[in-house]
């Protein structure tokens, strides 16, 4: 085999926490390179090791035979090393033809920007108008605009951190589609995933890291999928469901009735949506990303007054965020962006901790010495890494982060769960333990929603299952009645009467 990217005796430490001890690994010219593991097992450190944003305190690398040792993306970028990250690092206020220049492409004038993305696309499609803001993107093209800058400075390894975490099924297709490309042209991708199906979809390879070590290096085709996961956690896992028996689910807590909500620029975001959640019931929602997701989100949330129409908790108005201080409504809130929206990303987790749907400050007098003994334990009982207090979540790994917000808003036996997303990002052991315990709420009579862009997520946690599309809900039926191929086209808009609609 020759090695495109060799690294070697990689060591990083944070302080006590040892991310990367000495890890060695070899990528193949025209291969691509699964790299699994645990949250917080080290991937995106290393990754940043590769791409210059992390520098290691010892080991070496070498691309293509030749020693580097990047000090910044830019050094990795002449290296022939181009990464895109878990969560996007283009700039979401300037245009896609901007952010093309801040890497150095065109000489900064806007008739060059749109010239050297004009060059660009002709060999890589971008389907993107270049003038378009990359905050007015969908996370899935906004990672296709990384991915086309990385390609267009012609790099040799492309590295994707858990780029399918924000796709759906077909996008997932597509994004496979371009990694075959790329790897046909004798290039090497480093794909970092936690779907264990995908690694077997598109991998050649795959090296799995444990606790900041490589446990192994392998060929997809000489190892299974349950392998791979007792690899990355060390022992074997149990192959059991969450799912009980379907029962009956009790009144509803938490109703939608004609809601609309209306865009800023008049535009329709949910178009007389009626929906029900009751009382020991999980209702699951599929859908691409910026179908209403949102607005249905930030509604049932309390933080959003829908247009027209109505939300009742237990038969009377919901009460918004700033009324929840004199309300009894306990709403578990697991947002789309947490590291926006859920967290305070550069204060102690202690402290993260304590704004859950139960505030304990009496009087408004904290104990801070409680505080922080009550967040240990519940970082412990999430299996945050580190669990500790004093830390802040811009030192955690990308999983543990989620944890931290679902710590906080499921520990404190809430009325109502809602929840975008809760499993993205997280390793299979933990999406097992969030689906555990939305199934331990449902058992205990508590109405949950979740809404999330991946239907396999949406498939196995939801009692009932509806699709969201454009602002329109297909009404939720019962999980065993559902006919996965038929859901995706309800996902993509592709339903007779969804067309029928669409032309009336
Ligand atoms: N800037 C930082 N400061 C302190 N600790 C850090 C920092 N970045 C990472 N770490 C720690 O290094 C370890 C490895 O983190 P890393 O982000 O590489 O994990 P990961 O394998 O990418 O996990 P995930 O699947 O959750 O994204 C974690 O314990 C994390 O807390
Ligand atoms: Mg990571």
């Amino acid at each position: 085999m020759t090695a495109l990217v060799k690294m070697s005796g990689i060591v990083k430490s944070f302080g006590e926490t040892i991310a990367n001890d000495d890890v060695s690994l070899e990528i193949a010219a025209g291969e691509v390179h699964a790299l699994l593991g645990e949250n917080g097992a080290g991937k995106t450190t290393l990754m940043n090791i590769l791409y210059g944003l992390t520098i290691p305190d010892e080991g070496t690398i070498e691309v293509g035979g030749v020693a580097v040792a990047p000090r910044n993306p830019a050094d990795a970028i002449d290296a022939g090393v181009g990464m895109v990250h878990q969560h996007p690092l283009v700039v979401g206020a300037l245009t896609v033809a901007e952010n093309f220049s801040l890497g150095g492409l065109g000489d900064g004038s806007p008739a060059s920007m749109l010239e050297a993305v004009a060059d660009v696309v002709q060999t890589i499609p971008l389907e993107v108008d270049p003038r378009a803001r990359i905050d007015s993107l969908p996370m899935s093209l906004r990672q296709r605009v990384e991915i086309v800058r990385c390609l267009a400075h012609g790099v040799r390894v492309l590295v994707l951190d858990e780029p399918t975490a924000v796709l759906t099924p077909n996008e997932v297709q597509q994004l496979f589609g371009e990694m075959e490309r790329v790897v046909e042209q004798g290039r090497s991708v480093i794909f970092i995933t936690h779907k264990l199906a995908e690694v077997q979809t598109i991998a050649q390879r795959v090296t799995v890291l444990r606790h900041g070590r490589n446990v192994g290096s392998f060929a997809v085709g000489d190892i299974t999928s349950a392998e791979l996961a007792e690899q990355m956690v060390g022992r074997e896992l149990s192959d059991r469901s969450a799912k009980g028996a379907p029962r009956a689910a009790g009144a509803a807590r938490l109703e939608l009735r004609g809601v609309c909500a209306v865009g800023d620029d008049g535009e329709c975001l949910l178009d007389n949506l009626d929906l029900e959640v009751c009382a020991g019931e999980i209702v699951a929602i599929a859908g691409v990303e910026g179908n209403g997701q949102r607005p249905l989100a930030d509604i049932c949330f309390g933080l959003r007054v829908p247009d027209s129409g109505e939300v009742l908790h237990d038969d009377e108005r919901l009460p918004q965020l700033r009324d929840w201080g004199h309300s009894k409504v306990a709403i578990a809130r697991i947002p789309e962006d947490r590291r926006h929206e859920g967290l305070l990303i550069d204060s102690p987790l202690w402290e993260n901790l304590r704004y859950g749907p139960n505030l304990s400050a009496k009087r408004g007098l904290i104990n801070r010495r409680h505080e922080v003994a009550r967040a240990r334990s519940l970082l412990e009982e999430f299996g945050v890494v580190p669990p500790d207090p004093m830390v802040a979540p811009s030192a955690l790994s990308g999983g543990n982060q989620q944890k931290v917000v679902l710590a906080r808003e499921l520990s404190s036996d809430p009325d109502l769960v809602v929840a975008v997303n809760p499993t993205r990002g997280l390793d299979i052991g933990a999406q097992r333990d969030v689906r555990d315990r939305l199934a331990a709420l449902r058992d205990a009579g508590r109405a949950v929603l979740v809404i999330s862009t991946d239907l396999d997520e949406v498939i196995e946690i939801g009692d009932r299952v509806g699709v969201l599309y454009r602002g329109r809900l297909e009404t939720p039926i019962a999980q065993n009645a559902v006919d996965r191929a038929r859901i995706g086209k309800a996902m993509a808009g592709l339903l007779d009467d969804q067309q029928d609609r669409a032309e009336a």
